[in-house]
């Protein structure tokens, strides 16, 4: 029998870069390429977790590079490289330095490893994850922003801190855009299969969305130098371990809508199936007319974006 190892590629050595490459070392998800374009931060910080092995008994590799001939033929590569907010700052202000480094980044992608699964980080992401298909001219079953996962997790844990109850007793569903224009679901929000609408007051609910909405901006704001990396990290790592394990685990994604939920042609967050061959599925789920509006108002704003682009 043989077993595959995963090879794994994180582009970008920051918090969430490095964060992620420990997470699937830990987790045991594949061999990490680490690359970034600062010579010595991510062969200092592959050697380091690499130094954590005996303690931790893994037996993964993780390479730390500036060459892009290492991570030639990878299962999977994740784009993290790209500047983060500083308090204040929204998501879009960062489209146009970010556009330029995920151009460069996708272009060496395609040449080292056409046939990757690809996961962008870089924000705004929704957008950042259409410039990576045109540079890469990935098929939309191997191209996925992760956004959904991130604040899915972040409305999950608020409503365990309302009902103190478990985290993993509590699925949430939010779609649309990575920014305030998101698409938190109270209907398809449950507690061991209660849907939240039953156990919290409206009001409650309305500020859980709204914190859920602004979560990104909440951590920027006590850091000031950057913005959230555990639980982004945390995000990726799980989906790409619903990939390797091809668990068909059901998590929302920016995926390329072509019709789905009346959406044309950009990438948003709506629930998909991951397994082995990517994005296997992409669910429709039945909206009530003001959800509907709110994920349209959501594509508006990624369309608009995109519009905007000079890559
Ligand atoms: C966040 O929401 C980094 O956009 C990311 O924290």
């Amino acid at each position: 029998m043989t077993i595959k190892r995963y090879k794994i590629t994180i582009v970008g050595a920051g918090h969430v870069g490095a964060t992620t490459a420990q997470l699937c070392i830990y987790k045991r998800l594949g061999n990490v390429v680490l690359i970034d374009v600062v010579d010595g931060i991510p062969q200092g910080k592959a050697l380091d977790m690499m130094e954590s092995a005996p303690l931790e008994s893994f037996d993964m590799n993780v390479k730390g590079t500036t060459d892009y001939a290492d991570t030639k033929d990878s299962d999977i590569v994740v784009i993290t490289a790209g500047l983060p907010r500083k308090p204040g700052m929204s998501r879009e202000d960062l489209r146009d330095v970010n556009a330029e480094i995920v151009k460069s980044v996708s272009e060496q992608i395609a040449k080292y490893s056409p046939n990757c699964f690809l996961i962008v980080v870089s924000n705004p992401v929704d957008t950042m994850t259409e410039v990576a298909r045109r540079y890469t001219k990935l098929p939309r079953e191997r191209i996925v922003g992760m956004a959904g996962v991130l604040d899915s997790t972040r409305f999950r844990h608020f409503i365990s801190l309302e009902l103190g109850v478990s985290n993993v007793d509590i699925t949430a569903t939010v779609l649309g855009l990575h920014g305030e224009d998101m698409v938190p679901l109270p209907r398809y929000s449950s507690v061991a299969g209660i849907p939240i609408t039953e156990l919290i007051s409206k009001e409650k609910i309305d500020d859980m969305v709204k914190r859920t909405q602004d979560g990104g901006a909440e951590i920027v704001k006590y850091l000031k130098t950057g913005s959230a990396y555990y639980a982004p990290a945390s995000s990726v790592a799980a989906m790409i371990e619903s990939i390797v394990r091809d668990k068909k685990r059901v998590m929302p994604c920016a995926a390329r809508l072509q019709g789905e939920y009346g959406i044309k042609d950009i990438f948003m967050g709506v629930p998909c199936i991951l397994g082995k061959q990517g994005v296997e599925k992409i669910i429709e789920l039945k909206l009530m007319p003001d959800e509907l509006a709110a994920l349209q108002k959501s594509a508006a704003g990624v369309a608009k974006s995109v519009s905007q682009l000079k890559v």
